[in-house]
């Protein structure tokens, strides 16, 4: 056993921004079993009488997951949007060339428009820059978004929805640099298309916001060079460049696992670069921020995947069964956003049923919560407020392809107007606790409200057969002592610590 000793300064002054609370998204895409059988499942004990199942409708509410991206993802990039509305019996079934399924369109805009809104989430759509282009674009925010007098928006009000959905964050396609997204593009055809696509949709509804497409990962070949080409030709016409990131333990090497965290900040330090040279090339006064609009976890299903019939409608795709390890990165990934939120202003868990997702679901059956859930639903809950800067003094160590990790990662949030205080923290150290020291400026009466912590002596648990074998506990010792708050963060484990009057 070592004797581990972290720091953290905290000053009330020391801001970093106030959190969109959009940075706790998530995103349902018509794959797998997110939508059928995840959201959607009419003949399901508690399915209500649009079919939704209440059960999971529960689990999102809970989360109080603020924005939700759809339909895609890959599935955009060969989406007809105006097959998914109208009369269902004449919706068509379509082959879906991104996971080789077959879509049956029984539930489309309009349904998920309303699902969301039994959620209280708002809707994030995405348009199809792949096989498609500014007409049908535009139409969609027409569609959607135009109050009435007009070929589309009176089809809306057809459908049987009078008001407009007044969706106001729109994605311009997806991971169009990727050799398996259909239509791929290069840097140039997709910033011009993206460009043209993103003037009319604004001239359809000024009031929109947009997200271009950044790189599908870190490591494409094409990064930066690509976010630098897409921003040349859309810098004054988006608001939002995208990223995209999933992690996995593929070598089973957890020390190396749990440093990706450190990948993952130096992916947006790097896009934030990118953007402010745009910045800086074009003169301009505006800042470019950032719509993390996938990240994850993401490996256990891989092989799985590969035995998958063709054409089968809601297969189970990417179902990934989430152990204790991922959970621990998932929460060193909420603390890197967070740390980010003055750039980073949209952010999607990829996904949230089913696929990849922190909630599942058994057909017919019950819905429950993978590992994953908890950081996401603390981060969720506790992290609306200001980020604080805190200054970080960790014991680190090296890993296969870093070196100096800390082993605690920490974000710090305040409410000043609940008077609240929360530290996420995670300790990475696989034998030891760490006897955490925090000295605070600026939070006068303050004490420990509550402790929770998320751990386990079996790195590898999950929650598929026992629903109950990874959650959390509130038995952490937080304490204030002498002004200074001490808290033991025992190995491996997600740590939040709740401060209040
Ligand atoms: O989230 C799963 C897939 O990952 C999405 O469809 C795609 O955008 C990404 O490659």
């Amino acid at each position: 056993m070592g004797n581990f000793k972290a720091k953290l300064t905290l000053d009330k002054e020391f801001k970093v921004s106030e959190v969109d609370k959009r940075i706790f998204g998530s995103f349902i895409e018509h794959l797998g079993r997110a939508v059928y059988e995840g959201i959607y499942e009419p003949e399901h004990p508690t399915a209500d009488d649009q079919g939704f199942r209440q059960d999971v409708i529960e689990l999102v509410k809970e989360l109080q997951v603020p924005l939700i991206r759809y339909p895609g993802g890959n599935f955009v990039s060969g989406y007809n949007w105006e097959d998914g509305v109208g009369p269902f019996e004449q919706r068509p079934r379509r082959l879906d060339l991104a996971w080789l399924t077959t879509e049956t369109n029984q539930l489309g805009t309009n349904e998920f428009v309303d699902w969301a809104k039994k959620v209280n989430a708002e809707v994030n759509m995405a348009v199809n820059l792949g096989t498609r282009g500014i007409d049908a674009a535009r139409n969609l925010v027409e569609y959607c978004n135009h109050p009435s007098g007009s070929y589309w928006s009176d089809l809306r009000i057809s459908h049987g929805y009078k008001e407009p959905h007044n969706i106001k964050t729109w994605c311009l396609g997806n991971e169009m640099d990727g050799p398996w997204q259909i239509g791929q593009k290069t840097a140039v055809e997709y910033g011009r298309l993206a460009t043209e696509a993103a003037k009319v949709m604004k001239w359809v509804d000024p009031s929109i916001e947009l997200v271009a497409c950044g790189s599908s990962f870190r490591k494409m070949p094409t990064f930066a060079e690509w976010e630098a080409t897409v921003l040349d030709h859309t810098y004054d016409h988006v608001e939002y460049i995208s990223l995209h990131q999933y992690y996995g333990n593929h070598d089973d090497d957890l020390g190396n696992y749990l440093a990706q965290s450190l990948e993952m900040d130096d992916f947006i330090r790097s896009v934030i670069a990118t953007c402010d040279y745009i910045k800086a090339k074009k003169q301009s006064k505006k800042i470019m921020n950032l719509s993390f609009d996938e990240w994850n976890v993401w490996f256990h299903s891989n092989d799985a995947d590969k035995k998958v019939q063709p054409w089968s409608v809601a297969p189970h795709l990417l179902e990934d069964i989430y152990t204790f390890e991922d959970a621990l990165l998932v929460g060193s990934m909420l603390i890197t956003l967070l740390n980010h939120s003055d750039r980073v202003k949209i952010a999607c868990l990829a996904q949230l049923v089913n696929v990849i997702a922190p909630i599942m679901t058994e057909k017919g059956g019950k819905a429950w919560k993978q590992t994953i859930f908890y950081p996401y639903l603390h981060a969720s809950l506790y992290g609306r407020g200001t980020v604080l800067s805190p200054a970080i003094l960790s014991p680190k160590y090296d890993s296969k392809d870093f070196t100096d990790v800390p082993y605690v990662d920490a974000a710090v949030v305040m409410d000043e107007n609940q008077e609240r205080l929360t530290l996420f923290v995670v300790n990475k150290n696989q034998d030891d606790s760490i006897l955490l020291e925090t000295v605070i400026t600026g939070f006068e009466g303050y004490r420990v409200m509550e402790h929770l912590v998320l751990e386990n002596q079996d790195i590898k648990a999950t929650n598929k057969e026992n629903n109950d074998q990874v959650k959390p506990h509130n038995q952490g010792n937080a304490a204030i002592e002498d002004g200074a708050l001490y808290a033991t963060l025992p190995k491996l484990s997600w740590n939040v610590i709740r401060l209040g009057i």
